[in-house]
């Protein structure tokens, strides 16, 4: 970690909880890769403390933030402006301070098609199956409406919430989501609910895998366990693409560095990445 000095560029992450988080390695080791003067700390944010913190950024002069549950969404109020992208995922991740003006972005989807395309799977053209619908699914969903998904069918256990979000992606981008299983075969199948994340590891969301063939795709966004039983059996029915979701985290923090530090950070850094902060 390169020395900590009066010119030290400061970075956070707002998040109730934060201790679990891997956000503040995986920053400060591509502060210490590309030799950048930032220092970015994990920083405990209760919901009713939000707005005063999101005034600090500006009071402290903090270069920005990165924001996870539960504030993705409540936090687009404090914000003088909101990208494009992130306005039609209706949710924040990133929040860059520029001369006291706060802007907000969103790197989840991204960072998770990113992750797609180094693991091996496309969306673009593809018939997209995904189960859950929870708020890490959103913006995922309109960002593959926005590539151009040849379909995308939601499953959730809680039929109301994929109607939903069905309804909110039709309005972001005109696009048709369907809601119940019309194909026979998928290009591309997404775990996107909790189920089989540790410590429930021996959970999976489904049990019907007759949709899997060869050509199937498999993508989990849980990353802890690093193979969820979801993956196992989408592997056993055939997937020989298996995407687990680490890489989503490494990439939306990537993409949320750049937006930070106005720096190209090299894609291959992902490896680096996975070696040095996760010991993959
Ligand atoms: P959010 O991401 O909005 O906080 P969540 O509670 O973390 O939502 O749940 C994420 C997704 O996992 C949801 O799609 C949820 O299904 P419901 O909408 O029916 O709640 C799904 N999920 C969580 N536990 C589940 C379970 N035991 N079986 C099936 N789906 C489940």
């Amino acid at each position: 970690m390169q020395p900590i000095d009066g010119h030290t560029k400061l970075l956070g992450l707002f998040g109730d909880p934060v201790e679990h988080s891997f956000s503040p390695q995986l920053h400060n080791y591509i502060s210490e890769v590309y030799g950048l003067n930032y220092a970015y700390g994990a920083l405990h944010v209760k919901p009713k403390n939000l707005e005063a913190a999101v005034r600090g950024i500006v009071a402290l002069g903090y270069a920005g933030v990165n924001v996870t549950a539960p504030h993705k969404i409540a936090v687009m109020q404090y914000l003088d402006c909101i990208s494009e992208d992130a306005k039609k995922y209706g949710s924040v991740n990133t929040i860059k301070n520029v001369d006291g003006k706060l802007y907000g972005y969103s790197t989840d989807a991204d960072g998770f098609y990113l992750s797609l395309l180094e693991g091996g799977a496309e969306v673009i053209g593809k018939d997209v199956l995904i189960f859950g619908a929870g708020g890490a699914t959103r913006p995922v969903c309109v960002k593959f409406a926005m590539l151009g998904a040849k379909s995308i069918t939601i499953i959730n256990r809680t039929q109301e919430k994929a109607d939903a979000l069905a309804a909110f992606v039709k309005d972001a981008c005109a696009y048709e989501v369907l809601t119940k299983r019309e194909h026979s075969r998928y290009d591309l199948v997404i775990n996107t609910t909790t189920v089989g994340m540790s410590p429930n590891v021996d959970a999976c969301p489904i049990n019907d895998f007759s949709f899997v063939d060869a050509n199937t795709a498999a993508a989990d966004m849980i990353y802890n366990p690093a193979e969820t039983v979801f993956l196992r059996k989408m592997k056993e029915n055939g997937a020989k693409v298996c995407i687990n979701g680490l890489g989503m985290l490494i990439f939306q923090g990537i993409v949320a560095y750049e937006i930070f530090t106005d720096t190209k950070i090299d894609r291959s850094i992902y490896k680096d990445i996975k070696r040095e902060v996760f010991g993959l």
